[in-house]
C-alpha cells in the first residue's frame, strides 16, 4: 500500500544548490527532505549567537534578582549595600589592622564558620557599620552564605511583640529569624532601653547562635565596658569564647571627609 509520508522520506534527495540571503548574499543549500532545505548558514549562526546572549542575559537577570532578594531581606540599609571592603580606605595602621580582620572573618564562610563573634567599638563614622556589611556583603556575594542586619531595639521588639498574646508570629519563630542567618550583625549595643524584656530577647538569640557556632559581630559606640554592661554578662561571656575579637576604632569620623 502506498504511504506518502514514507515516499517523502524516502525520497531520493535533491543535488544541493545556490541560494541567495538578503543579508549575507549566496549560499549552498543542501536539501533535507521534501520541500525543506537548508537555510543561510550566516543567518543560523546568528540566530544561535542571539539566543546564546537572550539566554546568558535571563541567566543574569535571574542572578541579579535573586541578589537583590537577598540584600533585601539582609537588612543592610541602603545606603550601607555598595559600602563593600575594597571601598574601606585604610590610611593608618588601626584601619589596616581592621580592614584585615574583617577581610579575614568573611572569608571564613567559604568552609564553615569558626563561630567566632566580634565587637567593633568606636566613635561615631569610623567605619563600624561599614566595615560590618561589607563583611556580610562578601559573605552573601562570595560565599552564598546568608547574613542579616539588624539594631538591639528592632531584634528586641520583635521577639516582645511576638510574645504578646495577640501577635502574628510566635515568640520561638521571631527568635529563629535571628537564629537562622549565617551571619548576624547587631548594630547599636547600648543606644537600647536596657529593660530585662531587651536583655532576655537578645540572650535567647545569642544562645542559640553559640549553640549552634553562628558569629554575630555587635556595633558599638560604646567602649567595651560599656558594651559588657548593654549585653549582659551572659550575652559577653558566650561572645568572647572561641576567639571573639574587639576590634577598636580609633581614629576620627570619615563622615565630615565625605562632605568635604
Ligand atoms: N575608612 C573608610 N573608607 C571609606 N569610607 C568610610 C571609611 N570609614 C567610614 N566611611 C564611610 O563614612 C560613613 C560613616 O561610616 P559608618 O556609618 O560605617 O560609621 P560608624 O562607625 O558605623 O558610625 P556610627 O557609630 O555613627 O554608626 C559611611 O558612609 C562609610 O561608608
Ligand atoms: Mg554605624
Ligand atoms: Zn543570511
Amino acid at each position: 500500500m502506498r504511504n506518502p509520508v514514507l515516499e517523502v522520506i524516502h525520497a531520493p534527495r535533491q543535488a544541493d544548490r545556490t541560494e541567495v540571503c538578503d543579508i549575507h548574499g549566496e549560499y549552498t543549500s543542501r536539501h533535507i527532505m521534501a520541500r525543506i532545505w537548508t537555510r543561510c548558514p550566516e543567518c543560523a549562526k546568528a540566530a544561535a549567537a542571539k539566543a546564546e546572549t537572550d539566554r546568558q542575559e535571563a541567566e543574569k537577570a535571574a542572578r541579579d534578582a535573586r541578589w537583590s532578594r537577598q540584600l533585601g531581606e539582609s537588612g543592610i540599609p541602603l545606603r550601607f549595600q555598595d559600602r563593600t571592603l575594597p571601598r574601606f580606605v585604610a590610611e593608618n595602621d588601626g584601619q589596616r589592622y581592621a580592614l584585615q580582620f574583617a577581610v579575614d572573618y568573611a572569608a571564613e564562610f567559604e568552609h564553615g564558620h569558626s563561630g567566632r563573634c566580634a565587637v567593633f567599638v568606636g566613635e561615631p563614622g569610623t567605619g563600624k557599620t561599614h566595615l560590618a556589611c561589607g563583611i556580610a556583603l562578601r559573605a552573601m556575594g562570595k560565599f552564598g552564605a546568608s547574613a542579616l542586619f539588624t539594631t538591639v531595639s528592632k531584634l528586641s521588639r520583635r521577639v516582645r511583640e511576638a510574645k504578646s498574646f495577640d501577635a502574628d508570629e510566635t515568640e520561638s519563630a521571631a527568635i529563629r529569624i535571628f537564629v537562622y542567618p549565617d551571619l548576624l550583625i547587631v548594630d547599636e549595643v547600648g543606644v537600647q532601653s536596657g529593660t530585662d524584656a531587651e536583655a532576655r530577647a537578645l540572650f535567647d538569640v545569642i544562645n542559640d547562635r553559640y549553640e549552634q557556632r553562628k558569629p554575630t559581630i555587635f556595633l558599638s559606640n560604646l567602649d567595651l565596658g560599656g558594651v559588657q554592661a548593654a549585653l549582659g554578662a551572659r550575652v559577653f561571656d558566650r561572645m568572647r569564647e572561641d576567639g571573639g575579637e574587639v576590634v577598636s576604632f580609633t581614629w576620627g569620623s570619615h563622615r565630615g571627609r565625605i562632605a568635604a
